[in-house]
């Protein structure tokens, strides 16, 4: 077994907001102590609660922010155990040499499977007519009433919940159409639009995968509402901002477009005793549902158990190649050799002295592996196990050094 250069006991996990326990018993059978809070901290008790913690695990309620960071003594990693990290200062993190590790696939299925439902919902009306049977209408019939087989997807944002509904979608018969900004490969017999402006002209579904990038507030408003297919259906279970509410109830009164789901919201409430406030309530051909596109169990378990491997990885190797923040670093495993991990502001000629100290102590280099981004230089040496031990401080004290851990 390998030796770690801390023993595992004392590294110490604080997991937030209910994290599903498949993580907790992960963490806990790696050694490690594990904590565990159901809800999420204010900055104020997360400040209060960081010290000497090693790794933090939240979900998207918890923030952390410049502060939290800055009093985190021994935070080594952050596990954000659901798909965005718009919570987390990544700048902050980034200065203090902490990872930040996410779960981008775990619910990809989940959204997909919810995408599909609301599609034939809209478009046999299921849900206007249950409510209506609810307060004892009966309607049967067929008005405005279709199949999905032989209609155009277009998907918006072919990343992975695009890319998988389109199989999906191709599976239940449908025509795919996608735009993406990337260059991204059809998958079956997608067909790839060269604008925005052509897959809404041409789609009887828009579907919107886009991520949030600032750009895509409002990625559909006036102008592309008018490019849409009259009668045709729009899907939202991306971002709030991404549509123009406004915009949509207009076109959906003068029956422009016949209904949409919708899952994300401009202002959403924080929690569920806050109220849903919006100029949605009340048009019944918009279907909503509360940002549960991805909650369901099975995604819960997945993240659940993806996070924490990637984690433990990272702590064991440094290995960073699943990371949010780091520059993507797979590495060989570690053999008869003491691993320095140094990481360090991204500046010129950083390499050079931390190789000038190396061979100051005339140490045998067995490996080394580099990897830049931005902010972040990330060099792993692997290098014998019999050395002058100075070396370590002598590393740390390189200005440019943000943090040093070694593994044996
Ligand atoms: P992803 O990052 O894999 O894919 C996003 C894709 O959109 C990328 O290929 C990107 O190049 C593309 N893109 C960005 N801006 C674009 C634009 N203006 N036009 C065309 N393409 C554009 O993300 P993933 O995992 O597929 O998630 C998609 C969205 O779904 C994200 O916004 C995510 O936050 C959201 N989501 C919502 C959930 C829910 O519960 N409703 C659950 C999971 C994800």
């Amino acid at each position: 077994m390998k030796k770690l250069s801390y023993p595992k006991n004392k590294i110490k996990v604080l997991l937030l907001e209910k994290i599903d326990k498949v993580a907790l018993n992960i963490f806990k059978k790696e050694g490690y102590n594990v904590e565990c809070y159901d809800g999420s901290l204010n900055e104020r008790e997360l400040i209060k609660r960081i010290k000497n913690i090693s790794i933090l695990g939240i979900r998207s309620k918890t923030k952390i922010s410049d502060k939290v960071i800055k009093s985190a003594n021994k935070l080594l990693a952050v596990g954000a155990f659901c798909i965005g990290t718009n919570q987390i200062n990544i700048n902050a993190c980034n200065n203090s040499g902490v990872v930040i590790f996410n779960a981008p696939y775990s619910n990809t299925r989940s959204v997909v499977e919810i995408v599909i439902a609301q599609i034939i919902n809209l478009l046999r009306k299921i849900i206007i007519k249950s409510n209506k049977m609810h307060s004892g209408e009966w309607r049967k019939d067929s008005i405005d009433s279709f199949e999905i087989r032989g209609k155009t997807i277009g998907i918006v944002g072919y990343g992975n919940i695009g890319s998988q509904l389109s199989i999906i979608c191709e599976a239940l018969g449908m025509k795919v159409l996608y735009y993406d900004i990337v260059e991204k490969l059809s998958i079956g017999n997608a067909k790839k639009c060269k604008s925005l402006n052509e897959l809404l002209k041409t789609s009887d579904i828009v579907s919107l995968h886009v991520d949030g990038r600032k750009s895509n507030s409002n990625l559909i408003g006036v102008k592309e509402f008018k490019l849409m297919k009259k009668k045709s259906i729009l899907i939202n279970y991306s971002r709030g901002n991404i549509v123009d509410i406004k915009s949509l109830i207009q076109n959906i009164k003068k029956q422009k477009i016949l209904g949409a789901a919708l899952d994300v919201f401009p202002e959403e409430p924080s929690n569920n005793n806050d109220n849903f406030i919006s100029k949605i309530r009340g048009v019944e051909e918009i279907i909503l549902s509360p940002h549960i596109g991805g909650s369901t169990k099975e995604a819960q378990k997945n993240i659940g158990n993806y996070v924490p491997y990637k984690v433990i990885d990272f702590i064991n190797t440094g290995n960073t190649s699943n990371s949010v923040n780091f520059p993507k670093l797979a590495l060989p495993e570690q053999t008869k050799s003491h691993r320095l991990i140094h990481i360090h502001k991204n500046e010129p000629g950083v390499m050079l002295e931390i190789n000038k100290v190396i061979s100051k102590y005339n140490i045998n280099i067995k490996g080394q592996y580099l990897k830049t981004n931005d902010n972040i230089g990330y060099v792993i040496t692997d290098i014998d196990s019999i050395y002058n031990k100075k070396v370590v401080n002598s590393l740390k004290s390189i200005s440019a050094t943000i943090k040093l851990r070694v593994l044996y």
